[in-house]
């Protein structure tokens, strides 16, 4: 079934209690927390006292998306602050296993993000141990970039990967989803739906996750 996680990202910083009870309210399966650092993406967002603080109005799925350097540095922190899924990309470490079992080892769930140039191969010895694989369908860093279209092929490749190592886990698609793409997504193998711009940009949040949430089919 697909899963909408609104990306706070685009959400208003001066009032995100109100946004986030909005997206409760709407039906929102979870919450994507963007993580930026200002060094593996050209932008700094949020950190784990934010996290903190958030977790005292809301209780919605966590999905705590690490775009940093080093982020065996800060994983602590971040389950500390109420986190329920850590998602670290594959570019940012040298020792992925042992950071996979790391998030796991404290009860959390462990997700593999993708930036769009790296080869799906990376995973190929984590999957046993990937509770999400993450595709990142723009370069990582900003809200409102256009989805990047031959992702389309890598999240199939994906699909087909899962489905040979009889892995049931889910795809998450993270950048420039919007409603027109939405359904080739899930069609392509996607499951788990991150979207900024696309919701808090429409008139109507509620009916956008609705709509969003409304759409099934078939996947590969
Ligand atoms: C981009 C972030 C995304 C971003 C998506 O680096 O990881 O989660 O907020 O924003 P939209 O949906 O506007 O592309
Ligand atoms: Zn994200």
């Amino acid at each position: 079934m697909i899963k909408i996680a609104p990306s706070i990202l685009s959400a208003d910083f001066s009032n995100l209690e109100r946004d986030i009870l909005t997206l409760e309210k709407a039906g929102a399966d979870m919450l994507h927390i963007d993580v930026m650092d200002g060094h593996f993406v050209p932008n700094l967002t949020i950190g784990a006292p934010v996290v903190k603080s958030l977790r005292k109005v809301t209780s919605l799925i966590f999905d705590v998306h690490l775009m940093i350097d080093n982020p065996e540095l800060y994983i602590k922190d971040y389950y500390e602050a109420g986190a329920d899924i850590i998602t670290i990309h594959a570019e940012t470490s040298k020792h992925l296993h042992r950071l996979i079992q790391t998030i796991k080892d404290l009860g959390v769930k462990a997700g593999l993000a993708l930036n769009p140039a790296t080869p799906l191969c990376v995973t190929e010895h984590l999957i046993e141990h990937l509770d999400m694989i993450l595709i990142m369908t723009v370069n990582p860093g900003f809200g409102g970039q256009s989805f990047i279209g031959n992702m389309y092929e890598k999240i199939i490749s994906l699909k087909k990967l899962l489905i040979k190592h009889k892995r049931q886990i889910p795809i998450q698609v993270d950048g420039g989803v919007t409603l027109d793409n939405i359904q080739k997504l899930y069609n392509c193998g996607a499951e788990i739906m991150v979207a900024g711009s696309a919701i808090f940009n429409s008139k109507d949040i509620n009916k956008t996750i609705l709509l969003m949430k409304s759409l099934n089919g078939v996947q590969i």
